[in-house]
């Protein structure tokens, strides 16, 4: 990765705007000058994160996260901060190449970085070496595995493009790595290479297996899935998958399969489908807008991926009871996110999943299917009519009380009538007794009311801070005020030493040691700071409205300055005066108390 000057921060952070990058993870509720919402980072009912449009800062008052919208990224995306950067920057299409910088002066999380920077650079290696494997194969008559490619109809674009390969394990993986320069430790970090327990040797993980390498978003090899080919496979005595374990580069949740080359502006739908040969079918047959799941159930990463690109979701997974169990648990979550979900049924028994079905009936039809796609309630209401027999009594029953349930969590009312009208009619039943038991869900579901005011925020603020505490936030709440004089004032009369709370402290601290180097009443303060704790403080103190009253909470911490100090001379006479001490100095500590007493009835 290249290595980049503070300026992008600061350009990064103006060219994306906080309420735009967080709507896209979070329904934003506008509430005066800031915007509310269900917290991202603990679950919560009620909603306490906040983001102020004008600090262009966010904070939860539950679970005290807070930052600036680099902070946000890199705790939503899980990723690291020049990891955050780079994608804001390619967000609001900054030109990164004119902040490269030749030498890194940030060495903080250096080698972490490095491990990562060098395991995307070996995956990539990898792949291509699997992906030579394959092509010298092609050319070999009677070859197995290339009869095996024919008649999964992959042809040599779609191998090309997908960077499809084999591992033979015949040519050791290890020489190969090593000869490009690779340690040993980098190819155990990658997973791809594994070490015997027995005699210390490494061996490869995938073997004999047709190899799918996983891309991430911004294209980079992060991981591989490989295919078994041989009969093995059908008598079940080996895996059909193996996947490369999770580590610095990848986490399966957080991905969806061929996501780059799916991605763009604004797409109308997405197709979720739930495997490697299901997604590359699709997008060879003419439905770019294909990404896979890679048999597992979608996660809330997932849904906000595909939420920065569509509204709408196409769940076309396999038609067996697996793959409708798998859908099912997905579904809830990106609705969750405000997804519109259709699921996606094919007209045909004899195609258990898209790849089949283009490969037998061709894309016209799957199309058909594609605009045929059920709403979830539907499809649900399907799932739970399968192996009912609605003329029983006690079948009826169940199925009316689980419709009801299905059709309680639909939050607009419009939508909830006509379900409930088109279902009466279709099963031939009266609506009313299906309207009572939906109500009777409606009224046991916990209010969401998105609206909470900034004072009760505020009080809610004021109650966990103590008091002490609070008078050292104003000191740092001045520093932040962009006023040179109260600038001046502070640091010619408080000393660190003077905070007695850590955090504030350590802001104090780090704002004084800016003061060499910039124009503190200029500069962006919170995005100089990487230290968790300290950006948790800040934030904090960023929500301390006091602006209007400056001055005068400059002069109350003066005074309390003063008159701590006053106290614990105050103290300290009193303590050396009640020790053996000679009379001249008695006197003149007596009088000294004397003044410190008026100085300190003036001050009251
Ligand atoms: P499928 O069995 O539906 O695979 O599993 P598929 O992609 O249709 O494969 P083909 O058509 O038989 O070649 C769906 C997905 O579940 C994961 C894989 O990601 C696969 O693509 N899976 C399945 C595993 O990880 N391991 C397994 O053993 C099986
Ligand atoms: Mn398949």
């Amino acid at each position: 990765m290249a290595y980049y000057s503070g300026d992008l921060i600061e350009e990064v952070i103006s060219q994306n705007d906080i309420i735009d990058v967080i709507s896209e993870y979070v329904t934003l509720k506008k509430s005066g000058r800031n915007y509310m919402g269900l917290c991202p980072f603990h679950r919560e009912k009620t909603p306490s994160f906040c983001v102020s449009m004008d600090k262009q800062i966010f904070k939860c008052f539950g679970c005290s996260e807070g930052g600036n919208v680099i902070t946000f990224v890199m705790k939503v995306e899980n990723i690291e901060f020049w990891d955050a950067v780079e994608m804001l920057a390619e967000r609001a299409n900054i030109d990164t190449s004119r902040y490269e910088v030749k030498s890194y002066y940030n060495k903080m999380d250096s080698t972490k970085k490095d491990l990562k920077e060098t395991l995307f650079k070996l995956n990539r290696d990898v792949g291509i070496f699997y992906h030579n494997n394959l092509i010298e194969l092609l050319k070999e008559e009677n070859n197995p595995v290339k009869e095996y490619i024919v008649k999964r109809k992959l042809d040599i674009k779609t191998i090309n493009k997908f960077g499809i390969g084999y591992a033979t394990g015949k040519v050791p993986l290890e020489q190969h790595l090593s000869s490009l320069g690779y340690t040993k430790e980098e190819m155990l970090a990658s997973g791809i290479l594994l070490e015997s327990q027995k005699n210390g040797k490494m061996y490869d993980r995938f073997y004999s297996r047709i190899m799918f390498p996983i891309f991430d978003i911004r294209d980079r090899t992060i991981a591989f899935g490989g295919r078994a080919f041989s009969a093995k496979v059908l008598d079940k005595t080996i895996p059909k998958y193996v996947n490369s374990p999770e580590n610095e580069i990848y986490f399966k949740g957080k991905n969806l399969y061929l996501m780059n080359f799916a991605k763009r502006e604004k797409l109308e739908n997405i197709i979720i489908v739930e495997g490697y040969m299901d997604a590359i079918a699709l997008q060879k047959f003419g439905f770019p807008n294909a990404v896979a799941s890679l048999g597992t159930a979608l996660t809330e990463n997932q849904a906000r991926l595909i939420k920065k690109y569509t509204d709408n979701v196409i769940i076309a997974y396999d038609q067996d009871e697996a793959g409708q169990g798998a859908t099912m648990r997905g579904l809830d979550i990106l609705v969750s996110h405000g997804l519109n979900v259709k699921v996606l049924r094919l007209d045909k028994e004899d195609a258990k999943d898209p790849d089949e079905y283009l490969n037998k009936y061709g894309p016209e039809r799957l199309n058909k299917c594609i605009q045929n796609a059920i709403s979830l309630v539907e499809f649900k209401v399907s799932i739970l009519e399968k192996g009912l027999n609605l003329e029983n009594f006690d079948s009826k029953v169940k199925f009316l009380t689980g419709v009801a349930n299905i059709l309680s969590k639909i939050e607009n009312n419009i939508e909830r009538d006509l379900y409930i009208d088109r279902i009466s009619q279709k099963y031939g039943m009266s609506p009313g007794p299906i309207l009572k038991e939906v109500e009777k869900g409606l009224k046991n579901k916990p209010s969401d009311n998105l609206v909470i005011d900034m004072q009760t925020l505020n009080k809610k603020m004021q109650l966990i801070t103590n008091v002490r505490k609070r008078q050292e936030q104003y000191i740092v709440a001045l520093l932040l005020s962009r006023k040179p004089k109260i600038l001046e004032e502070i640091f010619s009369s408080i000393k660190s030493s003077d905070i007695e709370n850590e955090d504030v402290r350590k802001l104090f601290d780090f704002i004084l040691s800016l003061k060499d180097n910039y124009d503190i009443n200029k500069i962006d303060i919170l995005s100089k700071i990487q230290d968790e704790d300290m950006i948790k403080e800040i934030t904090d103190i960023m929500y301390i409205d006091i602006s209007g009253y400056e001055e005068k909470l400059l002069q109350d911490v003066l005074k309390n300055k003063k008159k701590e100090k006053l106290f614990t001379r105050r103290d300290e006479i009193l303590k050396r005066l009640g020790e053996n001490i000679s009379n001249d100095e008695g006197e003149i500590l007596k009088y000294e108390l004397n003044q410190i007493i008026i100085e300190l009835s003036k001050l009251k």
